[in-house]
């Protein structure tokens, strides 16, 4: 059996702390299950890369990248390079690139876990957002005239297309199917009169393909609400980039800790590596303390096993996690006092043991 071809980016910070756990589940993984092992390329592109040497990646990096069949991404960032340098040095562009158009971010508390809300259990919030990943608010497209004066102007153009909101909504449909049967959209259709509206008319348009799943509409500020109020309405939710990504936020403090936040970054075509990454970033201020949470890089490693197809695999690697939470030890921002790597110990030796429960 061939191995799968991982590309390993640790970045900076923490992100050099947390990715080797999430190897470490994915090999064990694997090595429970008898399916093909993994082969490594590690790549030290990074913040640190570009001070040294003038970028965050090679300019060979993107086809670099391509041979492989998964990324496993930490995070960049470092307080000395500006937060948008980082950003469109690295990620955007290999966002953009592969055309990884679904952001997929589940946002579940987990036992053991104190979310900020009083009702906030395993029950009531579980919801899996799903992100348009490539256009709308993020499309770069505007402009900026007069600049520096009092007669100063910035245009910014929300880019929304019927293609790209069709396969968005498609796959939101086809995860809403997987689970209770209801879709959520989000957008903000009574004060954005034509991107938002579109939005409307091509998912209401994608539902009737898919009869079995009830289709519900909600505006954002509306849906923010409620996902406090009343988390467990919402199942499957998908909205547009920006949308998605202030909720998603929301979604990752309502978990209890940003430690815990995993996504997917998903090319469901597969005709590129889809990315899979801990929502946080490199944490300067707990970087090389050895303290950072690995649950959300271990979640996203089970969500980079699920998309290689190897669902038992993936199983196993949530369920340790969920155990590792339940029992600890855990890390100081969910209330413990272990190390990244006790946590990441246990949770390495819970995968595929026998549950005693
Ligand atoms: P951050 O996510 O790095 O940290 C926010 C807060 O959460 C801090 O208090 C941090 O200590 C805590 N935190 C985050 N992850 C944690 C973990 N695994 N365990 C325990 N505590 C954790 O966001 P911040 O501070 O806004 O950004 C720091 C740097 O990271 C910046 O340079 C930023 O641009 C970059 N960044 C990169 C991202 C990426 O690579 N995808 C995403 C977000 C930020
Ligand atoms: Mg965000």
């Amino acid at each position: 059996m061939t191995a799968y071809k991982i590309a390993v980016i640790p970045g900076d910070g923490i992100g050099k702390e947390v990715v080797p756990v999430g190897l470490d589940a994915v090999r064990r993984a694997l090595e429970v299950t008898g399916s093909r092992r993994i082969e490594t390329t590690e790549l030290d592109w990074s913040c640190e890369r570009y001070l040294r040497e003038g970028s965050l990646m090679p300019t060979d990096g993107l086809t670099r990248l391509a041979e492989h069949d998964a990324i496993l991404f930490g995070a960049v960032g470092l307080p000395r390079v500006a937060d948008h340098v980082g950003l469109w040095g690295l990620l955007l562009p290999i966002r953009q690139s592969f055309d990884l158009y679904v952001n997929l971010r589940p946002v579940r508390v987990l036992d053991g876990i104190l979310s900020p809300l009083r009702h906030g259990t395993r029950e009531t919030v579980d919801m899996l957002f799903i992100r348009e990943n490539t256009e709308g608010e993020y499309s770069g497209v505007g402009g900026r005239f007069h600049q520096g004066s009092s007669d100063e102007v910035a245009l910014q153009t929300a880019v929304y297309t019927r293609r790209g909101v069709e396969r968005i909504a498609r796959y939101a449909f086809e995860r809403a199917k997987e689970r209770r049967k209801q879709l959520a959209s989000v957008t903000k259709s009574n004060a954005i009169q034509y991107t938002a509206v579109l939005w409307d008319e091509v998912v209401r348009d994608v539902a009737k393909t898919f009869p079995d799943v009830e289709l519900t509409s909600y505006l954002v500020d509306a849906a923010a609400a409620r996902m406090v109020t009343e988390p467990a309405s919402l199942d499957v939710v998908v909205a547009s980039n920006l949308y998605a990504d202030i909720l998603t936020d929301l979604g990752a403090a309502l978990q209890g800790s940003l430690g815990l936040a995993a996504s997917a970054n998903l090319d469901p075509s597969r005709r590129h590596p889809s990315l899979f990454e801990p929502v946080h970033g490199s944490a300067p201020q707990i970087a090389g303390r050895g303290i950072a949470n690995p649950m959300a890089t271990v979640w996203a490693a089970a969500l980079m096993l699920e998309h290689l197809g190897e669902r038992d695999a993936s199983a196993l690697v949530l369920r340790a996690l969920e155990r590792v939470a339940r029992e600890g030890p855990r890390t100081a921002d969910v209330g413990g006092r272990a190390s990244t790597r006790e946590v990441g110990a246990a949770i390495v030796e819970t995968v595929g043991a026998e549950d005693k429960d």
